[in-house]
């Protein structure tokens, strides 16, 4: 008896850390996606999804505007604010870290940025576009 309840828990346990283990991959779209999108439909998809929150250019919204977000200086952010050439989370800016905190928005010295639930195919899309702003 006391044995099955042990296996039930290991069982348990290990259901909990599969699924930890999904939603670490699913944060990370695999390269080779990644840089092969299509920036016509990401424009689309940035102007449905992004636009209240950030300009093309360097004008401020509720976000940076994202005019320069690939160039060697990062965007263009309010004074005081220190991530310097990396991403708000400290990453390098590069196309698969924008992906991942594209999806999954977050808290750092600006404002609340909301989750951005996109495919891999969006996400791709979303960087090529990205990646004409200057
Ligand atoms: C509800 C508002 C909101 C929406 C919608 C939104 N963002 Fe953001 N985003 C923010 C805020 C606020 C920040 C700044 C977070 C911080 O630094 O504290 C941010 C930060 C970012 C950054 C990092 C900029 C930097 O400083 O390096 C990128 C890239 C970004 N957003 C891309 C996007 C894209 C692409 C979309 C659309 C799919 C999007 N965001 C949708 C509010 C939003």
């Amino acid at each position: 008896m006391r044995y099955h309840i042990i296996a039930a828990l290991l069982m348990m346990a290990l259901s909990v850390a599969l699924s930890a283990c999904n939603r670490g991959e699913t944060q990370l779209p695999p390269p080779e996606v990644i840089t092969s999108g299509n920036a016509a439909n990401g424009e689309q998809i940035f102007n449905a999804r992004c636009t209240n929150c950030h300009a093309t250019t360097t004008e401020m919204r509720l976000g940076p505007g994202m005019a320069g977000l690939f160039g060697p200086n990062g965007p263009t952010r309010p004074p005081g604010v220190t991530y310097g050439s990396n991403l708000p989370n400290g990453q390098p800016i590069n196309e698969i870290n924008v992906a991942t905190l594209i999806r999954s928005g977050g808290q750092w010295e600006i404002a609340y940025m909301p989750p951005q639930s996109l495919d891999d195919q969006q996400l791709a899309d979303l960087i090529a576009y990205l990646k004409t702003l200057e």
